[in-house]
């Protein structure tokens, strides 16, 4: 059956996969509220269309950190590509590159920066996780830099590992051919398998859970590479984030996967964008499935998103086929809201395009219909 929204890539990923390798890629913490939260936050935003703007030409190209891509939807990093497809994130990085975008690569990649440097050329940044070893974090960071990635995007939100159930029911474990690639060389590649979920407990044997701000101007002496600081919900860790010498920012809850209960990043999302007070750019992850939801993200100020839980999918369906396919799906349905809402450039993408559920009801009778 062909696929014509990213949703759809779910369903078909699931039939391929093992289950213990779908849950992992699928599921949030505990109730997963936030989960579907993610997804529900982003359907209580309506539009406000403007019409008869000649709509003729639309320009989506962006810069980000100074790098012009194609458009302001991006990859963020997810653990363990090639569970998903033997050519794991080799054929994520190929389709990045063929979009014009950006690929995050994870810390906890099942291939190396170096062999994802050799794909070919891109605009690749690398997810940080910080060991409590601190001279593995000091190597692998120059690794990254020396293969030619632009930025490190260091995750704040996971001093330890969220409670996902499937992952303790399944007992969950690296199959025995795959390796955290970029650790292998420093007797860290492997994760045992637990009794519970064992990246859990690898999380808890080697993440740094006394990671603090200190340790973001820590990074800085040892890179000059600019830090997106990857996990923050408030304005005032946005303010401390500013301080603390940031590049940018993702308001991120990990997909979910991390503290449940928490908002949707779209409904944190303005909070934090006011707080920066344009002083550095804002980005957004979680439960980004169409061109609308970038739209939307972009009317509350963010100057691009990432998508996490759509490329491991596709992957598993289709491989590099399908990560292009859902780059390309999301391009079109963006492009297509952008006419349809009468806006030509990023620049014309304003806060009047949309009413949300937070608006106030007097201003715009329609929120009704949200509440
Ligand atoms: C992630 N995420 C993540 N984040 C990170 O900083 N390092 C990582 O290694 C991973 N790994 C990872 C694996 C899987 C399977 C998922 C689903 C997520 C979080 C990721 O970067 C991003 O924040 C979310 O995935 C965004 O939400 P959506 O697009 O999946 O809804
Ligand atoms: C996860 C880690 C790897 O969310 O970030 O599974």
């Amino acid at each position: 059956m062909e696929v014509t929204n990213v949703s759809e890539y779910e369903a078909i990923a699931k039939q391929k996969l093992p289950k213990m390798a779908f849950d992992y890629y699928a599921s949030g913490a505990e109730d997963q509220w936030t989960l579907q939260e993610n997804r529900n936050a982003f359907s209580r935003i309506l539009f406000r269309p403007r019409i008869l703007i000649d709509v003729s030409k639309i320009d989506i190209t962006t810069t980000v950190l100074g790098f012009k891509i194609s458009m302001p939807i991006m990859i963020a990093p997810t653990a363990f590509q090639k569970m998903a497809h033997p050519e794991g994130e080799y054929a994520t990085a190929r389709a990045a590159s063929a979009a014009g975008t950006i690929m995050t690569l994870s810390s906890w990649a099942t291939s190396s920066v170096e062999e994802v440097a050799s794909t070919g050329p891109g605009i690749r940044f690398f997810q940080l996780y910080v060991y409590k070893d601190r001279n593995v974090v000091a190597q692998l960071v120059r690794r990254a830099e020396r293969a030619g990635f632009k930025a490190i995007a260091l995750t704040v939100d996971t001093p330890i590992l969220g409670r996902r159930e499937a992952d303790i029911k399944n007992r969950f474990t690296l199959p025995p051919f795959l390796t955290l690639k970029n650790f292998e060389g420093l007797d860290l590649g492997k994760m045992d398998k637990a009794n519970d979920s064992g990246l859990a407990s690898y999380v808890s044997g080697q993440i740094d859970r006394t990671l603090s701000w200190k340790d973001v101007k820590w990074l800085q002496t040892i890179t000059s590479l600019p830090i997106l600081v990857k996990g923050v919900l408030t304005a005032e860790d946005t303010r401390i984030a500013i301080q603390s010498g940031a590049a940018g920012i993702i308001v991120s809850n990990h997909g979910a996967r991390q503290l449940d209960y928490v908002p949707a990043t779209i409904s944190a999302l303005e909070e934090v964008v006011k707080a920066a007070e344009g002083r550095l750019p804002v980005f957004l992850d979680g439960g980004v499935r169409r061109g609308t939801d970038v739209f939307k993200a972009l009317a509350l100020g963010a100057s691009g998103i990432f998508i996490g839980r759509p490329v491991v999918f596709s992957l598993a369906a289709e491989g590099e086929a399908g990560v292009r396919k859902v780059l390309q799906m999301l391009r079109e349905e963006f492009e297509l809201t952008m006419a349809l809402s009468g806006c030509r450039s990023l620049k014309e993408i304003t806060r009047d395009h949309i009413v949300t559920d937070w608006d106030q009801p007097r201003t715009h009778p329609r929120t009704r219909a949200l509440l």
